[in-house]
C-alpha cells in the first residue's frame, strides 16, 4: 500500500490544508495525516479537538487516517514504515524553510518530501491569520470548513 504522510499543527484545519489532503488522498492509497503535538505551544484548540475536526473534515475521502506525533517527524515515517511527506507550497516565501526540513528530513533518514502547488484560491491562508481575524470578528466562513467556523464562533464566544 502507497502512504504519505500528511504533517502540520492544524489549528484549526483550514481550506488550504484540505485541498492538500484531498489531492494527496488521489495519488495515494492512503494518506496519514499527523497532527504535531507540540507541548511547549498551547494551540486554540488542543490536539484531540484538531484531530476530531480534521477526521470530521476528511472522512469524505475514504483513505484518510488521522493521528497524532511527537518528537522527529522523521522517526514517526520510520515507526510507521511511511516513505514519504507532502506538503502544500503556497508562495516562495515557504519554500526556503520548507526546502531546508525537506533536505534536513532526508539526510537524516532518506524520507522523500513531495510538494503540492497550493491552489491560488487558499495561497494566503494559514491557520495563524483565520485565528487572528476571527478574534478580532472578521469573516472567516469562506477559509475553513463549516464545522471548523462553528468550532472556532463557540471558542471566541462570538454567538
Ligand atoms: O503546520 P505547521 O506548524 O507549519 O507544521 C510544521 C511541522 C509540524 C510539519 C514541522 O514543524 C515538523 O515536522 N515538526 C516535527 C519536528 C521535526 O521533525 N523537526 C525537524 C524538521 S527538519
Amino acid at each position: 500500500m502507497r502512504r504519505v504522510v500528511c504533517p502540520g499543527s492544524f489549528d484549526p484545519v483550514t481550506n488550504g490544508h484540505l485541498d492538500v489532503i484531498g489531492r494527496a488522498s488521489t495519488l495515494y492509497d492512503q494518506v496519514v495525516v499527523a497532527v504535531l503535538v507540540n507541548v511547549n505551544k498551547t494551540g486554540l484548540f488542543t490536539v484531540e479537538e484538531r484531530m476530531e475536526l480534521l477526521a470530521d473534515v476528511t472522512k469524505v475521502y475514504g483513505n484518510i487516517v488521522v493521528t497524532s506525533f511527537h518528537g522527529l517527524l522523521v522517526d514517526f515515517c520510520r515507526e510507521h514504515d511511511i516513505p514519504a511527506i507532502i506538503k502544500g507550497l503556497r508562495a516562495v516565501s515557504d519554500f526556503d524553510y520548507e526546502l531546508q526540513m525537506a533536505q534536513m528530513n532526508h539526510s537524516l533518514s532518506g524520507v522523500e518530501t513531495l510538494f503540492v502547488a497550493t491552489n491560488p484560491l487558499y495561497s494566503f491562508l494559514s491557520s495563524s491569520l483565520v485565528k487572528e481575524v476571527a478574534t478580532y470578528g472578521g469573516d472567516v466562513s469562506g477559509l475553513v470548513p463549516e464545522v471548523v467556523f462553528d468550532r472556532i464562533r463557540d471558542k471566541l464566544g462570538h454567538r
